[in-house]
Order: C-alpha cells, then structure tokens, then sequence
C-alpha cells in the first residue's frame, strides 16, 4: 500500500504573526495546508493520507476538511508529536496499528507548509521508494555554500556541483524507515529531525529526485509574501 504522510504539527514559532500556526494562514482564500493536501489528493495511487497535526488543532483540521469538501475517505487525521520525527512515528503507528501486516508499504513524508508541491515529484517519490528503498527530494544549490564550524570564519566551501538543497516529500519502504529509527540511540533521537538522515546514519542509501524551486517551504514572514505573490490571488493547480 501507499501512503501519504503530511507534517503539520508544528506551531510555526519563527512566523510569528498570527495566533494559527502557519499550515492554516491563508493563500489565495484557502489555508495552506488545504492546498498541500489537495496536491496530494490528485494522485490517486495513496490508498490513505494521514495528516499529523498538533493536538490542540485537531478539531481544527477535522472542519477544514469538512469545510473544503476534501475526500474524507482517504484522510486521517492524527495526533503529531513532540517534534517532526515524533510525527512521522506517530504516523507511522497509526498506519501499522489499522494495516499491520504489509511489509512493501511506500510513506510519502511532506512538510504540510510546501504547497506548492507538484504531482510530478510525488510521482517520482513514490517510484523511487518502491525501487531504492529511501528518496530524498533535492534541487541544486544555486548559491555557493559556505561551512563555517565556528559560524565566524569560513572553514571550507565545497565544489558546488556536489552540493544540494534539501526538500520534501522525503519517501521510504515504512519498515525500512522504522527500522533504522528503531537503530537509533536516544541521543540520536533527540537531535535527528530528518527522516533521510536517519537512513543515511544507519548505512541505508537514498536516492536523489529532483525537486523544483518553487517547492520552497513556508518558514518565514518573506516566504510567506512569496507564496501569496506567486498564487498571485488565482487558484493554485
Ligand atoms: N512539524 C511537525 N511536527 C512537529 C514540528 C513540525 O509535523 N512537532 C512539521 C511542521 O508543521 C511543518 C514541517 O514539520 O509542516 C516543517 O517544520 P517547520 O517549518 O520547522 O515548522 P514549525 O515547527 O511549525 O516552525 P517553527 O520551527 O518556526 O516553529
């Protein structure tokens, strides 16, 4: 089976203007979120798509999905965690707790605050996790990047043909996933908020996908800005 996993637990503390968390502010009259889970929703290869939302803003969710006519019969909504990875696991129980026993499912992992997603890249995720195992939506890194150990001097800048800017979704076979969280010390656990970087430590490849620039996510009040310039006050498609 394959499933969609959208990460809208967070509180969106670095936005800061509103009192809703950022994944229900408003993009062209229909919060954002909406709009990540409809993308999700053209593709009709998900069997279930689960959204992970704060605990506090679950009946919130429930009525917007009421409210925006979406196809409750492939939405479920539960509880996300402490953190984004707590989330993704929270998720994941949820999914092996109604379908135990299938040992080839696909999860799709996306940040409900990329609406701007394509059906494309879901596509392709979905084939690269059935084929490699784990898949990492990536674009290259237009600006050269800088490493500096000391955030004051520069300590190396890396050939930029190798060097790329992570995205969602980020896609796995769930056992594989599970698996190398399960490998994970607690105190990896607490500092690891990356699904991929939990295969990568624990030896599992992940394939690139390409993804698309405009797939940006949401964290500021300017990204913010952005995304309202670019839906330009008509319908997202
Ligand atoms: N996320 C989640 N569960 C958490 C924290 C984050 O599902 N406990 C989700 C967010 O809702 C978001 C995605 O992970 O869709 C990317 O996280 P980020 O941009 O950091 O969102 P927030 O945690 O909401 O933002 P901030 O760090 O500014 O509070």
């Amino acid at each position: 089976m394959i499933f969609g996993a959208i990460l809208a637990g967070g509180i969106g503390k670095r936005m800061n203007i509103a009192d809703l968390p950022k994944q229900f502010l408003l993009l062209d009259n229909k919060p954002i979120i909406i709009h990540t889970i409809e993308k999700f929703l053209i593709v009709n290869r998900f069997d279930k798509i689960y959204i992970g939302v704060h605990s506090d803003w679950i009946q919130y969710m429930n009525d917007l999905i009421e409210k925006y006519n979406l196809d409750k019969t492939k939405l479920v909504v539960v509880a996300g965690g402490k953190d984004r990875s707590d989330t993704i696991l929270n998720i994941i129980t949820a999914i092996k707790n109604s379908f135990p026993d299938n040992k080839e499912d696909v999860i799709v992992t996306h940040d409900s605050v990329r609406p701007f997603v394509t059906k494309r890249i879901i596509d392709d995720n979905i084939d690269a996790a059935i084929k490699y195992g784990a898949c990492d939506t990536v674009v290259s890194s237009a600006d050269t990047i800088v490493v500096s150990n000391n955030n004051d001097t520069i300590t190396d800048i890396p050939n930029r043909n190798f060097m790329y800017q992570g995205q969602t979704p980020q896609s796995f076979k769930l056992d594989l996933l599970l698996d190398s969280y399960k490998r994970l010390t607690d105190a990896e656990k607490d500092i690891l908020t990356d699904a991929c970087k939990v295969c990568v430590m624990k030896g599992v490849a992940v394939k690139l996908v390409m993804g698309e620039y405009s797939n940006f996510k949401i964290t500021t009040i300017n990204d913010y800005k952005v995304a309202q310039a670019m839906v330009g006050g008509k319908k997202l498609d």
